[in-house]
């Protein structure tokens, strides 16, 4: 148990915002499966304000997902401010997160996103007027820096504390990497020194061997999974169990993708309607379903379809096949190999 302010936090893993993906029923399995504190995907605090119907929808959640972030970003403190009012107000969720690390163009053009890095006053006063504003934990989230030359996680990290920050996750690549080369881990060892609230490692945990490393190499107090969640929700159990008996669970079978590619997808209908959700649940499924011997033709099997009955119905007939064919049902194994660097999700290039 570690925790955010007053927040209780049962696990030491937790969910990395993920534009695109992070919606309300993964957030759900990923909880489910042992995620200690998950948050929407990042939301524009300018759309907030204007109550625009699209963004309000990205952050609805349900009880069973708590404790829960709403994780929004902008340029504007007055703006920010105001939108983490209306999110306390109305939205309530657990804790408010302050996106400082967006590296896509179209979010930091404008001064939000990870651009806030090369303006730390601009930083602090953002993180200062949100804070103020509300009476739940603010947290937030921040590359490296802006580049090479600009190298500012522990400066920024100490100057977000000072700012009344409750907890801070680091990933520590700069805004120009994106998702190039390796997150330099030593960065939160040396952020680690600059702070004493909670601080999040994040960045290119494959396993629960990798997660553990993080923690005793940097003395971070928890960690956060983005890639290697996707398709693949079990990590946090598996992250769990490791953490606390040294030991992995057994990994699940193939037959358990195959229900939980079921369950997915209803729920999804549920949060988009069939037909959005047929489309949208194809890149999960696809995740899912990798790895195995004949994937390949599962995952073209499930993609032709633009229906929703058709989508259950072949999921229906994998299901026959597979129990008639045990040593393929209980095929188990775990995910490793590379994360997906190019992983482009939606609104639309995270
Ligand atoms: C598809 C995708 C969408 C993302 N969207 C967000 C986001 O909305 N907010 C955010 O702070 N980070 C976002 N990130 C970054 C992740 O939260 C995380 O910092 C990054 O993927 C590194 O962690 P990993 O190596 O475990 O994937 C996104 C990453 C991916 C792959």
């Amino acid at each position: 148990m570690w925790q955010i302010g007053p927040i209780k936090i049962k696990s030491k893993a937790i969910l990395a915002p993920m534009a695109g993906v992070t919606g309300h029923p993964f957030r759900v399995l990923c909880k489910a499966q042992g995620a200690g504190l998950v948050y929407t995907e990042f939301v524009s605090a300018n759309g907030i304000i204007r109550e625009n119907e699209k963004t309000l929808e990205l952050m609805k959640f349900t009880e069973s997902e708590r404790p829960i972030g709403v994780q929004i970003f902008g340029e504007t403190p007055e703006v920010l401010a105001q939108s983490a009012k209306y999110i306390e107000a109305v939205v309530k969720p657990d804790l408010i997160d302050l996106n400082f690390g967006c590296p896509v163009p179209k979010v930091t053009k404008k001064g939000a996103g990870s651009a806030i890095l090369k303006d730390l006053p601009l930083m602090d006063e953002v993180a200062r007027a949100v804070v103020e504003a509300v009476s739940i934990p603010v947290t937030a989230k921040i590359r490296s820096g802006w580049n090479n030359g600009c190298i500012v996680a522990p400066v920024a990290a100490a100057a977000l504390q000072e700012a009344g920050i409750a907890a801070l996750t680091l990933h520590p690549r700069t805004t120009k990497q994106l998702y190039t080369g390796e997150a330099d881990w030593s960065l939160i060892t040396e952020t680690r020194k600059s702070i004493s609230i909670p601080l999040i490692g994040n960045g290119d945990i494959r396993s629960a061997e990798d997660a553990k490393r993080m923690i005793d190499e940097t003395n971070c107090d928890a960690v956060m999974i983005g890639r290697r969640a996707l398709g693949n929700p079990w990590i946090f159990n598996e992250i769990n169990d490791y953490l606390q008996t040294g030991e992995l669970p057994t990994p699940v079978r193939l037959m358990d993708r195959i229900r939980l590619c079921h369950h997915h997808l209803l729920m999804e209908v549920e949060e988009r309607g069939e037909y959005h959700a047929t489309n949208y649940i194809k890149k999960h499924l696809s995740w899912y379903l990798k790895g195995f011997p004949g994937a390949a033709a599962y995952r073209k099997r499930l993609y032709r379809h633009m229906q929703f009955v058709d989508m259950e119905a072949e999921i229906s007939q994998i299901k026959a096949e597979l129990e008639a064919n045990p040593d393929l049902a209980n095929l188990a194994y775990r995910e490793q190999g590379p994360l997906f660097p190019n992983v482009h999700a939606s609104r639309d290039h995270y």
